[in-house]
């Protein structure tokens, strides 16, 4: 018997502007999804096209238990921790030897498969690695881990990030005069971030542009924008959608001492509230 786990992730910014090639930061986070894999005769588990695709690609079947602190279709990367905590599980119960690299490719494969060809990999790199991640075009580099304290606010509105791609997509044919450039400043600001990464004061003026450009680009919802003005009226240094938009989470940056009162504010606006911080372990076996 074999248990494996891997973290979800945030993106601290550049959403929907990675698409285009802009810079963007990605975060794993504390919570995970844990998987137990056993060897096994007559299979047992639970109905997944993920973990179905998990052990064709691994040419084994067994038995899988899952426990799981990340809601799905939330946008924290939930379906890429199943897949990587999954393989790595299956990996190490039957001896397999993947390295975490072949890992990660593994895991996007199937989610690119099991998305119908729309998936990012920036979930499945993020979660196998853990860490903070600059990912620009197709190249991701980890940079240097921050103690970021972070809390994340589910809107509880699920969304769907193919049709939110789609909708930046539509727009920016529609009018690349006025899209374009919101794209390029939201690549600027996270550079710019970058430089600002150990004064949080600042990251979260960032993260409060950044917010306005998602807006800007159409991906806002009521219900993220309730979540956001929240956070920042108790305490925030600054809060924005994270991932796709049209509902789904967003993420505040907080100091230590406000984070319960930004929880606490998010849940009296009717939000799920997680605090936590970045996850340097990736998938770790457990
Ligand atoms: O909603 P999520 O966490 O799957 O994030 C989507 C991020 C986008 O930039 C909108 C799409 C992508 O593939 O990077």
């Amino acid at each position: 018997m074999a248990t494996w786990s891997a973290p979800g992730k945030v993106f601290l910014f550049g959403e929907h502007a990675v698409v285009y090639g802009k810079p963007g930061v990605a975060m794993a986070i504390k919570p995970r999804v844990y998987v137990t894999v056993r060897k096994s005769r007559n299979p047992t588990r639970a109905k997944s096209p993920y973990i179905d695709e998990c052990f064709r690609r691994m040419g084994v079947r067994g038995s899988v238990y899952i426990h799981s602190q990340l809601q799905s279709s939330s946008g924290l990367g939930s379906s890429a921790a199943v897949t990587v905590a999954t393989l790595c599980a299956i990996n190490d119960e039957f001896g397999i030897g993947r390295s975490r690299d072949e890992i990660a490719d593994i895991a996007f494969n199937i989610e690119k498969k099991v998305q119908n060809g729309r998936a990012s990999p920036t979930d499945t790199y993020v979660s196998t690695n853990g860490g903070m991640v600059l990912i620009t075009g197709n190249s991701k580099r980890r940079l240097p881990p921050q103690g970021l304290q972070v809390v994340v606010g589910n809107t509880l509105v699920p969304h769907s990030t193919a049709k939110m791609v789609e909708q930046v997509g539509s727009l920016q044919k529609k009018h690349p005069d006025v899209a374009n450039p919101i794209l390029d400043a939201i690549g600027a600001l996270t550079l710019a971030a970058l430089h600002s990464i150990n004064n949080p004061k600042e990251l979260g003026q960032y993260m409060d542009m950044n917010n306005a450009l998602l807006e800007a680009l159409g991906v806002g919802h009521p219900a993220s924008s309730k979540l956001v003005l929240a956070a920042r009226a108790s305490g925030a240094y600054g809060a924005k959608i994270t991932g796709a938009g049209g509902g789904g989470c967003i993420i505040a940056l907080c100091p230590r001492r406000s984070k319960s009162r930004v929880a606490g504010a998010i849940e009296a606006c009717e939000g799920k509230a997680i605090i936590t911080t970045i996850d340097t372990d990736g998938a770790r076996k457990e």
